[in-house]
């Protein structure tokens, strides 16, 4: 049976990428692409539980659906980590789901589709959150990726967490690592080459843990990628530091400057202390030490990073380390929570004595503090000319284009242009999240 599908999408770039499997499922099935979602035959939420405030949204987002979902006999299913996470519970908040599968379950989709379409079994309320590999596993020739012949394109080459940080849900909702054969990640990756794709970007939750099962590494694969020659950029995220090995830096080195020389890696916090609680397995120093090493391996690498502020017992002094450390390092991008505690995880035994307005005083503080180091970076750019792949028209303004340099810098420019071309920008104005310029 066909009909059209709209599907809304939540949470990190693995769960951007699931999304255009889940609309390259559907569309193995028949359904279209809905020019509406108000014309829907069947909507997906595409969710996560990283912290509490996005996994409560889908239940509002739900709430608004339903009367959509009711006028149009629309299916309405449940997917992501929410979904993994909550299981049956979705149906005692929101009793007109018709089905709820989790991240690794998603081939049990169409076969429920099909039972529900068909009339039968509606109302049956289908759970499936068995750990499974059915989204790796995925033919890639078959993900609908967003913008088809776009210069740029999302692969996942390992699925999952080992790690067991305690604040956090991942390992729950998504289950312990898999990887893909690097085989097929190369001729994923030879694949969308042909069609024009300039720039890959290797995700996974600890991306820099990939090993296949002939000992392959992430070091491999960006040997191998960094080969073929129309690739022109190559990413990878999100990179755990613990992981971050001599011999992965090397790679990276090696294959400047096709590898862009943008890492994303996550700190949390920059007190020893904190980090053990969180159970992140390095502490301050060592990861000043990696950083360090990537500097002087490759000149003129950026950083970004996530912080977790008001963690459980996080002094005002644990909080100073955190901001020293941001001046140490000179991030370019960071992103700072406020500790959202999390059902199952280690962290809810910690005692919390921190009121959540003082959590939000600190990021608020955290926030201002970085926002200046950005300013001062970003100014930097100012007159010089930088290479920009242009990913599209400006949202805010569709006189111009926005695109991105190799530090994954936004850079929103005028100038007649093409998505997917490399311009060459000269930037006339900064801020401290972006860079403007002209062709
Ligand atoms: N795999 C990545 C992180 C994925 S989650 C890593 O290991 O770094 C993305 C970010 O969300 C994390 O880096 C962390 O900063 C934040 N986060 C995770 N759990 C959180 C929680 N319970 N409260 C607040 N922020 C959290
Ligand atoms: Fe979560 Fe830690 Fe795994 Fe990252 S490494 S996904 S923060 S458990
Ligand atoms: Fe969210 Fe799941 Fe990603 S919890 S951040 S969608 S792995």
């Amino acid at each position: 049976m066909s009909g059209s599908y709209h599907i809304h999408t939540w949470g990190c770039q693995m769960n951007v990428h699931d999304s255009e499997k889940l609309a390259g499922l559907l569309e193995r099935e028949g359904y279209v692409r809905a020019s509406d979602e108000n014309d829907a035959d069947v909507i997906l939420l595409n969710t996560c539980s990283i912290r509490e405030k996005a996994a409560e949204k889908v239940f509002s987002e739900l709430g608004r659906l339903r009367p959509i979902k009711e006028k149009n006999k629309a299916v309405l299913g449940v997917c992501g980590c929410v979904a993994q996470q909550e299981g049956e519970r979705i149906y005692q908040r929101a009793p007109y789901v018709d089905f709820v599968v989790g991240p690794r379950a998603t081939e049990s989709i169409a076969p429920t589709l099909a039972g529900i379409r068909a009339g039968g079994q509606r109302g049956l309320r289908v759970v499936d959150t068995a750990y499974r590999d059915d989204s790796i596993k995925f033919p890639f020739d078959e993900i609908r990726r967003v913008g088809e012949g776009r210069a740029k394109a999302f692969v996942t080459i390992i699925e999952g967490c080992n790690h067991r940080c305690t604040y956090c849900i991942v390992p729950t909702t998504r289950g312990r690592e898999i990887y893909r054969p690097i085989e097929t990640v190369l001729d994923e990756v030879r694949s969308l080459a042909a069609k024009g794709v300039l720039e890959v970007e290797f995700l996974g939750q600890t991306v820099n843990a990939y090993r296949d099962e002939n000992g392959n590494t992430l070091a491999d694969l960006l040997t191998e990628t960094s080969a073929i020659d129309s690739i022109g950029r190559i990413r990878f995220t999100t990179s755990h530091p613990a992981q971050m090995t001599p011999r992965l830096m090397d790679a990276m080195a090696a294959t400047q400057p096709k590898l862009c020389a943008y890492l994303h890696l996550p700190v949390q916090s920059g007190s020893t202390r904190v980090l053990q609680r969180m159970r992140r397995g390095y502490d301050r120093e060592t990861y000043l030490e990696k950083i360090q090493a990537l500097r002087s391996r490759i000149p003129g690498i950026v950083f970004g990073t996530d912080i977790i502020v008001g963690f459980p017992g996080e002094t005002e002094e644990d909080f100073e380390e955190t901001i020293q450390l941001l001046d140490e390092v000179q991030f370019d991008t960071v992103y700072s929570f406020a500790f959202s505690p999390r059902p199952g995880t280690k962290a809810l035994d910690l005692v919390d004595e921190l009121a959540p307005a003082e959590k939000h005083v600190r990021l608020q503080r955290l926030q201002e503090h970085q926002k200046a180091i950005q300013a001062r970076r970003m100014a930097r750019w100012e007159g010089q000319t930088v290479e920009v792949l242009v990913e599209g028209r400006s949202k805010r303004n569709t006189q111009r284009w926005t695109g991105r340099t190799v530090e994954a810098r936004v850079v929103n420019f005028e100038g007649p242009s093409e998505t997917g071309r490399l311009e060459q920008v000269r930037i006339t104005e900064t801020t401290p999240f972006s860079l403007t310029g002209r062709v």
